[in-house]
C-alpha cells in the first residue's frame, strides 16, 4: 500500500542572490514497510525535500508540487493538521539528539507526556510503554535509565532514546536524516541494524537520508540519488549498488570504503556540487563527469525509464558508460 505519493516537489528560497531552486521535480512513492534511500553530498537538497514535506523550511524558503500522506497533500494542509500527523503519523530523527530531546526534562517525563497528549494514556502506563520502548532499542536496563537525563547518555545511547522518541506513537513513516553521520563505524552499524529490526517489528517505512551509499546498503528497498537539488537516478537498491547507470552514482560508489580497501584505494568524486546561485544551465554535474561531451552542460537530462525499470537523468546511454562493477561487489 502506497503511504506517500510526491510528485513533482520543489522547494525554492529567496536569497540575496535571488531566488535558488534547492529541489526540482522530486517525485517518489514510499509504500509501507519500505525503506527508501535518499543519498548526495552535502549540499544536494536532501533534507530540503523533507523539511518541505513536514512544512518546516525556513522563513524565506516554499515548496511546490504535491506531497499526499494516504492522499491527503501536505503542502497545503493547515499548520493545525500538519502538527497531528507530524510526530504521530510521520516521525523525524536527526544527526543531533539533542535537536528532539529536551535537556531538562527526563527521558522518562519526555516520553510520557507524549503518551498522555497523543494516546491519552496514564502517566502508569505510559511509563510502561516508554521502558518497553528504551528495551526495543536495546537500551540496557531501561527501567532504571528512564529516569535520567539526555545528557546522561552517551551519543550513541541517545540516539536510541531519539530513535524510541519518534517510535512513541507508532509512526507509519520515519524520516531519518543522517541519523548515524555524528556516530564512530562501530555504533553506527549498531544504530543501522537496531532500525532495520524495529522495521521488521515495528512495519514502519523509513526514509533514509545520507550522504554515504554505504549506510543505505542491506537497509533500503530503493535509492534516491540526488545532486544539485536533482534526481540523478532512481532504482532498487540493487540496481543503484550493482547495475549503476549514472556517473553521479559510479562515482560515489568509488568513495565508497569497502573492509578490503586501504586508504590511499579510497576515493572521491574529484571537484564540488554547484553552487545553487550560480546553476549550469544543463546537467549538474556535467562539470564534475569524467563521461561529460558535447551538449551536457546546454540542456538538463530528462529523468527517464531505462529497460528493468531504473530511472535515470544522463545524456550519456547506458551502453557507453564504462561501469567498474569491481567496486559495487564489495558492498
Ligand atoms: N534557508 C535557506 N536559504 C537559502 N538557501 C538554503 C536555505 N536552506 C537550504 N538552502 C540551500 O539548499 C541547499 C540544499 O540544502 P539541503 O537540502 O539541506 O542539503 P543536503 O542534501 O545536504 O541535506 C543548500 O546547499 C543551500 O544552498
Ligand atoms: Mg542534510
Amino acid at each position: 500500500m502506497s503511504i506517500l505519493n510526491v510528485s513533482n516537489l520543489g522547494v525554492q528560497f529567496r536569497t540575496n542572490d535571488g531566488m535558488v531552486n534547492a529541489v526540482n521535480g522530486l517525485t517518489f512513492e514510499l509504500n509501507q514497510g519500505q525503506t527508501l534511500g535518499i543519498v548526495g553530498e552535502s549540499g544536494s537538497g536532501k533534507s530540503q525535500s523533507v523539511l518541505a514535506m513536514m512544512g518546516l523550511l525556513a522563513k524565506n524558503g516554499t515548496a511546490s508540487g504535491e506531497a499526499l500522506f494516504h492522499g491527503q497533500n501536505l503542502l497545503t494542509m493547515s499548520p493545525r493538521e500538519l502538527n497531528r500527523i507530524r510526530g504521530d503519523r510521520i516521525s523525524m530523527i536527526f544527526q543531533d539528539p539533542m535537536t528532539s530531546l529536551n535537556p531538562y526534562l527526563t527521558v522518562e517525563r519526555q516520553m510520557t507526556e507524549v503518551l498522555e497528549l497523543h494516546k491519552g494514556m496514564s502517566r502508569r502506563t505510559a511509563k510502561k510503554r516508554a521502558i518497553e520502548l528504551l528495551d526495543a532499542v536495546r537500551i540496557p536496563e531501561a527501567a532504571r535509565r528512564v529516569n535520567m537525563y539526555p545528557h546522561e547518555f552517551s551519543g550513541g545511547m541517545r540516539q536510541r532514546v531519539m530513535i524510541a522518541m519518534a517510535l512513541l506513537c507508532e509512526p507509519e513513516v520515519l524520516v531519518a536524516d543522517e541519523p548515524t553521520t555524528a556516530l564512530d563505524v562501530t555504533v553506527q552499524a549498531q544504530i543501522l541494524s537496531l532500525l532495520k529490526d524495529l522495521q521488521r517489528d515495528f512495519g514502519t517505512a523509513i526514509i533514509m537520508i545520507t550522504h554515504d551509499l554505504g549506510v543505505v546498503a542491506g537497509l533500503c528497498d530503493k535509492v534516491m540519488v540526488m545532486y544539485g537539488g536533482r534526481v540523478m537516478e532512481h532504482a532498487d537498491a540493487d540496481h543503484i549498488f550493482y547495475r549503476p547507470t549514472h556517473p553521479y552514482t559510479i562515482g560515489l560508489l568509488g568513495a565508497l570504503p569497502h573492509l578490503e580497501a586501504n586508504d590511499d584505494e579510497l576515493t572521491s568524486i574529484p571537484g564540488n556540487p554547484p553552487n545553487l546561485a550560480h546553476m549550469p544551465k544543463g546537467c549538474p554535474f556535467a562539470e564534475r563527469c569524467t563521461h561529460a561531451r558535447a551538449g551536457c552542460a546546454d540542456t538538463i537530462p530528462p529523468l527517464v525509464a531505462i529497460d528493468g525499470g531504473a530511472l535515470r537523468a544522463c545524456h550519456i546511454p547506458v551502453a557507453e558508460l564504462t561501469v567498474d562493477n569491481k567496486e559495487a561487489a564489495h558492498v
